[in-house]
């Protein structure tokens, strides 16, 4: 049997640090256990919410439903040969420790990524990026459980429609799929070292680094993190709270004859990829701070906590952001958080 409590507390469940409350709230460690909680009246009857580690998510009220909070640990080699190794993390291994773990081990691929907050379970479900990598890229399958059969279910890499922060697993599949383990293709020689990214190459520069390995990639990393983004623990937030639009060539050229400093990054389809940061700091809020929510000084992308804001205000400061930035571009800026 499954212990579920009642009316708890999620302060401590979400990194923006809200006090919302979940009107049934347990915490699973196998995948038997979620088989089993598929078949309970609860189950079918409440609205139900997957939580990971909580740091994409922004509560604007307390959740009427059952929230299932998944703790189910293991990584293991399920295949190794001379020049790569398939890892198998379950879901929900921090996905930073994961990281770590491979880095130590001399298992390339996914050192870009390091410091990121959140589980493995949720990393493939927004594709997650940074310094010029993604998750997708060293995804080899997704495991999990099909929540209206409780089949058992594999997708391999091309099945899981992944894009900019975008995956099966948040579209077709949302709410009808439970991740519960990932497995991944590593390097175990001649690693992917990518350290294009500008702010990685300067700190490696400084860091006075001419051959990068894993080992001293993840340092930077862990470095520019630490210096351009809050972290949880001291002051709540999401990371990113927007994605990066998207807009047309056409729309860019017209935006570079008032604004001639705009970033962009050509992606495909005659499409230039903004940064949100720079479209934010532009409409005057890095750093502006209402009450206990602000923007923050580092990094106008994230919106922060200072410790009792609560979620309806965060969701308004963001509202307004939208609405300055879309005034300003005719950019409509749309929220990488999910919001409850
Ligand atoms: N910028 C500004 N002002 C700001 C912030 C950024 O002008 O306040 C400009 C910078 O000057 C730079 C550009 O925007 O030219 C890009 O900035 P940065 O390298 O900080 O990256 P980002 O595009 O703002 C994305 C991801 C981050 C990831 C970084 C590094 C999204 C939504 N965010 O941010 O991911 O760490 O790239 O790769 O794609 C996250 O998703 O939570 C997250 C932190």
């Amino acid at each position: 049997m499954i212990k579920i409590d009642e009316h708890v507390r999620l302060k401590h469940y979400n990194t923006f640090g809200i006090d919302a409350t979940a009107r049934y709230f347990c915490q699973i460690t196998n995948e038997d256990q979620f088989k089993s909680l598929l078949q309970t009246d609860l189950y079918r009857n409440e609205k139900v919410l997957i939580l990971g580690g909580g740091s994409n998510i922004l509560f604007t009220r307390d959740f009427d439903g059952l929230v299932i909070k998944t703790d189910i640990k293991g990584i293991h080699i399920v295949h190794e040969s001379d020049g790569i190794v398939n890892i198998k993390a379950m879901s929900g291994e921090m996905w930073h420790e994961l990281v770590i773990h491979c880095v130590n081990h001399q298992w390339g691929g996914i050192q870009n990524l390091s410091l990121i907050p959140g589980t493995v379970g949720a990393a493939p479900i927004q594709n997650i990026g940074a310094y010029g990598v993604e998750v997708k890229e060293v995804v080899k399958e997704i495991t999990g459980i099909d929540r209206l059969t409780g089949d058992e279910k594999t997708f391999q890499n091309k099945e899981c429609e992944f894009g900019y922060r975008e995956s099966i697993f948040k579209h077709k599949l949302k709410d009808l799929f439970f991740v519960s383990s990932v497995t991944l293709t590593l390097t175990k020689k001649n690693h992917p070292i990518n350290t294009n990214y500008g702010a990685i190459k300067d700190t490696l520069k400084e860091m006075n680094i001419t051959e990068p390995t894993l080992k001293s990639i993840s340092d930077a990393v862990i470095h520019i993190r630490k210096s351009k983004l809050p972290d949880p623990i001291h002051v709540g937030n999401a990371g990113s709270f927007f994605k990066n639009p998207t807009i047309s060539y056409l729309h860019y050229q017209s935006l570079l004859k008032i604004f001639s400093n705009i970033p962009g990054y050509h992606s495909v389809n005659q499409e230039v990829k903004v940064p949100a940061g720079w479209l934010i700091e532009q409409c005057g809020w890095k750093g502006k701070r209402l009450n206990d929510i602000g923007v923050h000084a580092q990094q106008a992308l994230v919106i922060v906590n200072y410790g009792n804001g609560n979620g309806n205000e965060i969701l308004e400061l963001a509202m307004k952001i939208i609405s300055s930035v879309k005034e300003k571009f005719n950019i409509v800026l749309t929220p990488e958080v999910n919001i409850i």
